[in-house]
């Protein structure tokens, strides 16, 4: 089969009960996407799906042929980290760090549908992504900071 990821074109040949986290894992060695709960709980697996949000831990690869798939490694831009990325640094919206790749993705792809979110807005699109260590205002804050434009890439 094939996937476009991140913008490259892979070939794969995926055993029939493998998911598209462990082919991005395991054989494409994107390993910034995360196997936490490895049941549709948590959001540590999310990546985007011709431009929708998946948890790639319950998507059958064999499913995928001729999608195209985001990355959080395909979040950041050529020479710089992305608006999101640079934002959770700067309010610390990460602790142990294992959720914050599917934060990520999940906050990119709200605001790519919705560039001016309210706050109810931001909760709502990030409900499926948990945080063990609790840092969800951080997060928010983080989101809220890029919405309101304060992270643009022609920023300094
Ligand atoms: S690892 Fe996929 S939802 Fe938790
Ligand atoms: S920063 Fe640790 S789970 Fe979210």
């Amino acid at each position: 089969m094939h996937l476009t990821v991140n913008g490259r074109v892979h070939e794969l040949r995926p055993a029939s009960a493998e998911t598209l986290l462990e082919s991005l894992r395991d054989s494409l060695a994107l390993t910034g996407t995360k196997l936490v709960c490895d049941r549709g709980e948590c959001g540590a697996c999310t990546v985007l799906l011709d431009g929708e949000i998946v948890y790639a831990c319950l998507t059958l690869s064999a499913a995928c042929e001729g999608a195209t798939v985001t990355t959080i490694e395909g979040i950041a831009e050529p020479d710089t980290l992305a608006p999101l990325q640079r934002a959770f640094i700067a309010h610390d919206a990460a602790q142990c760090g294992f959720c914050t790749p599917g934060q990520i993705v999940a906050a990119h792809a709200l605001l790519a549908a919705n560039p001016r979110p309210t706050d109810a807005d931001i909760r709502e699109a990030m409900s499926g992504n948990l945080c063990r260590c609790g840092t969800y205002p951080k997060i928010h804050t983080a989101i809220r900071a890029v919405a309101n434009g304060e992270f643009r890439t022609d920023a300094p």
